[in-house]
């Protein structure tokens, strides 16, 4: 892969981490499409550092549950130039105890960060394997640890499933996919996870006495780990953490 001459789908771009991730890989050369849902400042914010680094970007709202608008988002990404690498980020966390877990909020998580990164795969392999490439997974240390809440612990161990099936599934086709797994990483999911944390009095675990004591990596943290996976030529089906030794 010439990364200096591919094609970035970002989603979640409009977010923290996916934000880092989207200057990130326009520093590695990429022209980069923002996908985001509802916060079109974000967007617009993540695609002005794109175009910093001298790179092209446009944005493009599109939920992620919703199969036909991730179709059009990958359609409108090849405008901007052939796809390289994806880069899964979208997610949501609304971290309830077990007893107040609603099948709704159950449902949500899966759709949207287990799903969600399932269809956005489905729609952009086509076209990856044009001139192969990347995709990467944004997943989370909950997956490994089971911290924040049952439902976002559950998607994000799915999408670790979802990576390993996927490298090897598509590693015949030249198509490398990976995962990253962040620990607490400062931006507002981060926080709204540690309220819930603090109000369930978790306290006593050394894992979540090392959470509450905020111990947090920075979203940049994250994006370089994102871009080691989006361009190295060999890794494949593999699950970086990025916490700081946390799950150790
Ligand atoms: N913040 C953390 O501490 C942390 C730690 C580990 C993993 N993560 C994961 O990193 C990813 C990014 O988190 P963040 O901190 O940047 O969160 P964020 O809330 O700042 O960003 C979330 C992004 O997802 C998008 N999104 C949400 N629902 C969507 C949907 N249905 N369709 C399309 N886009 C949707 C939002 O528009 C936004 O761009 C998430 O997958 C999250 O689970 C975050």
């Amino acid at each position: 892969m010439d990364e200096a001459n591919t094609g970035a789908l970002v989603t979640g771009g409009s977010g923290a981490i996916g934000s880092a991730v989207a200057a990130e890989l326009a520093r590695a050369g990429m022209d980069v499409t923002v996908g985001y849902r509802s916060d079109t400042a974000g967007a617009n914010a993540a695609a002005a550092a794109v175009r910093e680094h001298g790179r092209d970007a446009q944005i493009v709202e599109a939920d992620v549950t919703d199969p036909a608008a991730v179709g059009r988002l990958v359609e409108r990404t090849v405008e901007l130039g052939p796809l390289g690498v994806v880069v899964n980020s979208a997610g949501v966390t609304e971290p309830h105890a077990i007893e107040e877990l609603s099948s709704e909020a159950v449902r949500r998580s899966l759709a949207v960060n287990a799903e969600g990164a399932i269809a956005v795969a489905r729609a952009a392999v086509p076209r990856l394997r044009a001139h192969g490439g990347a995709i990467v997974n944004v997943s989370s240390v909950a997956a490994e640890i089971g911290t924040v809440d049952v439902s976002y612990a559950t998607s994000k161990a799915g999408v670790l499933g979802a990576t390993r099936a996927l490298a090897r599934e598509l590693g015949g086709d030249g198509i490398r996919v990976n995962a990253v797994c962040p620990g607490p990483v400062d931006t507002p999911m981060n926080d709204a996870i540690l309220e819930h944390l603090e109000s369930r009095r978790f306290r006593g675990h050394r894992t979540v006495d090392a959470l509450l004591d905020r111990y947090e990596a920075q979203p940049e943290e994250v994006a370089t780990a994102v871009r080691f996976l989006a361009t190295h030529e060999f890794v494949t089906g593999e699950t970086l953490r990025v916490d700081g030794g946390l799950s150790l």
